[in-house]
């Protein structure tokens, strides 16, 4: 059964992820403002969240209503068969996003839309619930456009740009999802090497070595909200989530420099616990000493901006940046994500594209320089020219939507506040609650709950290095086999099994090579 879907994105993203999920075999995709819309079955929902890297989360609309005051919006949401979504004995949470004149206030519609839902299962059962702040059975999304509304299912719960490889992170890291979608705007799908030459805590290089090897970004990730869903189906998750055949063999290498000590330290971290360390080299380097490459390479980096973190003189390591560019990547794109436009001026070389892109509530602009040798006249004379027709015409539309943009901006500072607005309410005792809590954590769930918890109920993380496991798979110690991947191959009993595989096999087959070792772990 097809239904219609909503993934959410930042804005500037929007074309990148319909591109995704169009390439997944979704249907009717239409492009929003931060959103695209799709429809698809049960599987694609899965896949949804398990594969793209581009969206926040994925919804599943339940009812579509008008509302013109806040009684409306609780008589509406009363019309469903709250039994049957929720179930007796579960928990939920509500969240609100609201634009319109006629509710300000978000958190009032999220309490209109509870107190729904509990007077409901009162009058129908004769129970009061207990209302707690929890880890929610079932998350619900109230989306109020004026006076539209939309109530939707929450298939992903924490948002999905928690991929799971993340152990540390530096002051100002970049979002997963902005990285890929950063990476994916570029074209680059493993080509040629990647260079980020002020990698932070790395997230531009794993999402990167993700891409190359067509690696889903789901792969780490403990549980989606779905999966606590009545109907869902654990076998058809599992088959895709143990479906490797998509991924595929990288052939070039990707580098992370930073000139900070304890950035490098996290950026290795990270790298190894996504188990990448066979393709992502991270190395402590000034970029004022970068020398160049012996390989085709693309650069994407976000340097400092001086709004979160700045370095002892902005504008002089900008202009460090377009000098390094010029005298030693001398072929190439390079990609920088700044924020101000006098960062930009003292990198002197022209852009040839730029792209308004947000990173969290900063307004910040994406741009592309195409190194060529030589004097820019010259390159020109010799019929070379830094802006393709296509990209020409990326940029004139670009500029179109930045005047709409500059309206959903102040929409975005909303956006922002959306985890404030989150409610939990519980329907079954705390008590009860943390001694279910505590009988999971003490049961490892095999091969049908997939995971293993430890004593605090937290997922065992799978960088286990007292209990290291044997790598079991059928794959080639030499690489991937290519398109045939693991189908056919290997069939793992669960997520956890997958997972350790994965981390053996790339940690293993180069362990000479990030100079990590496990036994110090
Ligand atoms: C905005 S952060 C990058 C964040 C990163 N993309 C992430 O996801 O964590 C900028 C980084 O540039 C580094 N940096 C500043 N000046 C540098 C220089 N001259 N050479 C190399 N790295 C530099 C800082 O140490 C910082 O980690």
């Amino acid at each position: 059964m097809e239904f219609e879907m909503v993934a959410k994105t930042f804005m500037g993203l929007e074309e990148i992820l319909a591109q995704e999920l169009t390439a997944l075999g979704a249907k009717d995709v239409v492009k929003g403002c931060r959103v695209v819309t799709f429809t698809g079955d049960k599987a694609l929902m899965y896949k949804a969240n398990f594969a793209l890297r581009t969206a926040i989360r994925v919804l599943k609309p339940i009812k579509h209503f008008e509302a013109k005051s806040a009684d409306e919006v609780y008589e509406r949401v009363k019309d469903i068969d709250w039994q049957e979504v929720i179930g007796e004995g579960k928990t939920f949470t509500v969240d609100s996003v609201v634009y319109s004149d006629t509710f300000s206030n978000s958190r009032f519609v999220t309490y209109k839309v509870k107190d729904a839902i509990v007077d409901q299962f009162r009058e129908r059962t004769g129970q009061r619930p207990n209302i707690s702040v929890s880890d929610p059975d079932i998350r619900l999304n109230v989306h109020i456009n004026g006076t539209e509304a939309t109530l939707s299912l929450d298939s992903s719960g924490e948002s999905l740009h928690r991929r799971g490889y993340r152990q540390e992170a530096v002051e100002a890291p970049l979002n997963e999802v902005l990285a890929a979608g950063m990476i994916l705007m570029t074209g680059w799908k493993g080509e040629t090497d990647f260079i980020d030459p002020m990698c932070g805590s790395g997230t531009l290089p794993i999402e990167a070595a993700l891409i190359a090897c067509n690696i889903a970004p789901g792969v780490f990730r403990k549980e989606y909200a779905f999966e606590k869903w009545a109907d869902f189906d654990q076998e058809l998750f599992d088959d895709i989530y143990n479906d490797d055949s998509a991924e595929r063999e990288f052939t070039h290498h990707i580098y992370g420099y930073d000139v900070d000590f304890k950035a490098v330290n996290i950026a290795t971290t990270n790298v190894k616990a996504a188990g990448l360390t066979k393709y992502v080299t991270i190395s402590q380097q000034d970029f004022k000493d970068f020398k160049g490459t012996d390989e085709p390479a693309i650069i994407v980096t976000n340097p400092p901006y001086g709004e979160r973190i700045s370095t002892q003189n902005l504008l002089e390591t900008y202009k460090m940046i377009g000098e390094r560019l010029k005298h030693a990547f001398k072929e190439g794109d390079a990609w920088i994500l700044s924020y101000k436009e006098e960062c930009f001026q003292q990198i002197g070389l022209k852009a040839s594209v730029k792209v308004p892109l947000y990173n969290g509530s900063l307004e910040c602009e994406y741009r592309k320089y195409q190194m060529f040798s030589g004097k820019f006249r010259e390159f020109r004379e010799e019929g070379g020219s830094v802006k393709t027709d296509a990209e020409k015409r990326q940029m004139a539309e670009k500029h179109r939507s930045w005047k709409k943009r500059e309206y959903e901006k102040k929409q975005e500072e909303l956006l922002n506040n959306e985890e404030a607005d989150i409610l939990s309410f519980n329907f079954t005792s705390l008590e009860k609650e943390r001694a279910k809590r505590a009988r999971q954590s003490r049961e490892f769930k095999g091969s049908k709950g997939s995971r293993e918890f430890n004593d605090s109920g937290e997922f065992k993380n799978y960088r286990d290095s007292k209990n290291p496991r044997e790598f079991k798979g059928s794959r080639d110690h030499k690489g991937f086999k290519g398109n045939k991947g693991n189908k056919g191959n290997k069939k793992y009993s669960s997520r956890a099994e997958r997972q350790n595989d994965r981390k053996n096999f790339f940690n293993r087959s180069n362990a000479h090579n990030d100079g990590f070792d496990d036994s110090a772990e």
